[in-house]
């Protein structure tokens, strides 16, 4: 029987292919920063696995070489490196890091070359950061600290659960995350065999996916529990079109399936200390937040009027994320008292139709195409109201962003937008609660008419107030999720009979 502080105190390695602020592409990377802070803040013992980019690298300070790994013939030979990732003066998290030049010391992406396609060798890549994460997760282990439950994220560590089933002696417990189901990691079948996988492993029950060996699949098949990052999005992938071909599957593992929705880190994401906006504010001076709406209008080259609603839109480009629809109502959005602000990059289709709407509407409708963490503070801070038509949204973040920066958002009414935003209605009124605006149909049509709903509220300004500070004062720390995902680790560890 373990102890109760054995209980209380689970060693966890939480493999990720993205932490910020050393390496990000999305919302995994803060994840994977701020979930193993707070969770070490509750005393759990987390510790980071991450790929060597030449970022992470760079990023760290003082490091560690703590093992080295000959893997021959189906990766390179690779170092394992110990040290801290800084999230804020007072927490750190340790941190493990794979040095495998061969694989991860490149210009370019994390997942992309420089004309945004996939690395060739994307297999081998994961593959051996699954691979190490099952062998620190087992009686195979280099290390002396050897964790109780392994947690993965996304597909890029699905092959983790895979290994361990396969090792024979004793290992942790896996527990996936499914960030996005979208994403899936599909390769050839013959990669099965050269990521040291058996053979075996290439059949329905395992590690085969319609003909291709499927690491996201894998990790949802062989792993001990399954959460996605928002409860609505637990449910929705259980069927079509959510479940993106492996609804089946998880369906047949629902008692297994269950969502804990993302925090935010809210020292990082607060209006009262953030170091990038020109005026801060809070609820107490919530006025203030006016002059980073001008500055934002200078900045970005847009007409400056603090009486007109400013939109914005903070995205990666993508089918996910709805900017086709946005695309599409743009130009309606020029004929009324609205102006729009967008950051994102991505899809290049999608960049060079938002460059020529910024062209055509100078003034009203500015367009930044990139990836600029502080601009993404700026417009947080300073537009009236944050725009998500995210087709699907296994949680989302930029909503809780906006929603503390007193940003009312308008989502489409899926996944985590649904679990985080409060629709303004008669009753979320009276209780409080109100904190945007959700539409359901994923049309423009329908996207057009709640955007008129917005610009008609801020025309209250008792109304819009009430809105921001609802929003202000909800509680999107990490503090219950974490404490959720402690739960979890400790029943997991529980019941994982190799472990004591
Ligand atoms: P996803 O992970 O699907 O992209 P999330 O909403 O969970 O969506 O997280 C996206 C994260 O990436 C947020 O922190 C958002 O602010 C950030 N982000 C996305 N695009 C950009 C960009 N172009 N510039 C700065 N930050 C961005
Ligand atoms: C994914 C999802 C997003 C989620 C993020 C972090 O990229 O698209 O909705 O917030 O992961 O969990």
């Amino acid at each position: 029987m373990p102890t109760s502080s054995s209980r209380k105190h689970p060693k966890v390695l939480f493999i990720t292919s993205e932490a910020f602020p050393l390496c990000k592409t999305g919302g995994l990377g803060d994840v994977s920063a701020a979930l193993p802070a707070a969770l070490r803040e509750l005393k759990a013992d987390v510790r980071l696995l991450l790929p060597g980019y030449p970022a992470v690298l760079s990023g760290i300070g003082h490091k560690r070489k703590v093992a080295a790994f000959n893997l021959q013939p189906h990766f390179p030979p690779a170092v394992l490196y110990s040290a801290q990732l800084q999230i804020s003066e007072s927490v750190s998290v340790p941190l493990y890091i794979i040095h495998c030049p061969e694989l991860y010391q490149r210009t370019g992406g994390i997942y992309l070359d420089d004309h945004g396609q996939d690395w060739p060798d994307n297999a081998q890549r994961f593959g051996l950061l699954s691979r190490i994460g099952a062998l620190l997760g087992s009686d195979a282990s280099p290390l002396a600290w050897i964790p109780d439950i392994v947690h993965c994220n996304d597909w890029q560590s699905g092959l983790t659960p895979a290994y361990l089933h396969y090792h024979s002696g004793k290992k942790a417990a896996s527990l996936m995350t499914l960030h996005n189901l979208a994403f899936q990691g599909c390769f050839p079948p013959e990669e099965v065999t050269q990521l040291g996988l058996p053979l075996g492993s290439f059949s329905m029950h395992g590690v085969e996916y319609y003909g291709n060996l499927s690491f996201l699949k894998a990790g949802i098949y062989y792993a001990a529990r399954i959460t996605t990052v928002s409860p609505t999005y637990a449910q929705e992938i259980q069927q079509e079109p959510l479940g993106f071909g492996l609804q089946g599957l998880l369906a047949g593992r629902s008692e297994d399936v269950s969502g804990i929705v993302n925090g935010i880190d809210t020292a990082i994401w607060n209006p009262a200390s953030d170091p990038y906006i020109a005026r801060k504010y809070s609820t107490q001076n919530l006025t203030a937040k006016k002059f980073n709406k001008l500055a934002l209008q200078r900045e970005v080259g847009l007409e400056e009027n603090g009486a007109i609603p400013l939109f914005a839109g903070i995205s990666r480009l993508s089918y996910q994320k709805g900017y086709d629809i946005l695309l599409q109502i743009a130009p309606m959005l020029t004929h009324l008292p609205a102006q729009l602000v967008l950051l994102g990059s991505g899809d290049s289709q999608l960049e060079k139709q938002l460059l020529t709407l910024a062209q055509t509407y100078p003034g009203k409708i500015a367009v930044h195409i990139g990836y600029d963490e502080a601009l993404s503070h700026r417009i947080n801070a300073g537009a009236d109201c944050f725009l998500m038509p995210s087709r699907f949204e296994p949680c989302g973040l930029n909503q809780m962003y906006s929603q503390c920066y007193g940003t009312p958002p308008i989502v489409h009414a899926t996944g985590g937008l649904i679990d985080t935003v409060v629709d303004l209605n008669t009753e979320t009124l009276a209780d409080r609660t109100a904190s945007g605006f959700h539409f359901h149909a994923m049309d423009a049509d329908t996207f057009m008419r709640t955007i008129r709903r917005a610009i008609d509220t801020y025309s209250n300004a008792g109304l819009w107030k009430t809105l921001q500070l609802n929003g202000m004062n909800r509680d999107f720390s990490w503090k219950a999720s974490a404490s959720a995902y402690l739960s979890l680790y400790c029943r997991l560890k529980q019941s994982n009979v190799f472990f004591d």
